[in-house]
C-alpha cells in the first residue's frame, strides 16, 4: 500500500515543540528515527505494553524502539501510525537572535574595540576641536 507520508509528497511536518505536547492519553505521539507517530489508539493494544509507550510520549523514542528488537510485522504496524515527520530545523531560533548580543557582551569584556570605532574616535576629535579653536 502507498504510504502517503513516506513517498516525499505531502508530507507534514511538525516542530519539536509540537510533538512535546502530545504527551497525554487525550493525544500521544512519538518520533521514531525522526517520523512521528500518533500512538493515541494503539496504547492499549501495544504487546509490549501502555506504560512504556507512555514513558516516551511527546519525545524521541528511537533508542528505546531500537533496542526491544521490534519484528519486521512491528516495525509495517507502526508504519501505519505516522503522521509526519519532523521539521528538519529543529534548534532554538532564539539563539541566533542571542548571538550578537553575545558577541557585544564579550567584546565589552575584552576591551576589543569594533574597526570602525577606531576610524570614528579621531575624526571626531578634529571636529570638536575646529569648532572651538
Ligand atoms: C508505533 C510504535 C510501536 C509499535 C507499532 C510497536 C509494536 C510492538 C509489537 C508488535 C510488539 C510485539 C513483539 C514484536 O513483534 O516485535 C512489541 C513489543 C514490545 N515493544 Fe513495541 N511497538 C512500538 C513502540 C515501542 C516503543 C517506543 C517501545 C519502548 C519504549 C516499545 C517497547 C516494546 C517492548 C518492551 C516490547 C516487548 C518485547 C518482548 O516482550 O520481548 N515499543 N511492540
Amino acid at each position: 500500500m502507498e504510504n502517503k507520508e513516506t513517498d516525499g509528497k505531502d508530507v507534514k511536518y511538525y516542530r519539536l515543540s509540537e510533538v512535546e505536547e502530545r504527551n497525554s492519553f487525550k493525544s500521544t505521539w512519538i518520533i521514531i528515527n525522526n517520523k512521528v507517530y500518533d500512538v493515541t489508539k494503539f496504547l492499549e493494544e501495544h504487546p509490549g505494553g501502555e506504560e512504556v509507550l507512555r514513558e516516551q510520549a511527546g519525545g524521541d523514542a528511537t533508542e528505546s524502539f531500537e533496542d526491544v528488537g521490534h519484528s519486521t510485522d512491528a516495525r509495517e504496524m507502526a508504519s501505519s501510525m505516522v503522521i509526519g515527520e519532523l521539521h528538519p530545523c529543529v534548534e532554538k531560533p532564539e539563539m541566533f537572535l542571542l548571538m550578537p548580543l553575545l558577541l557585544c557582551i564579550s567584546l565589552r569584556m575584552t576591551g576589543t574595540s569594533l574597526p570602525n570605532q577606531q576610524i570614528q574616535r579621531p575624526y571626531r576629535k578634529a571636529q570638536a576641536g575646529g569648532q572651538t579653536g
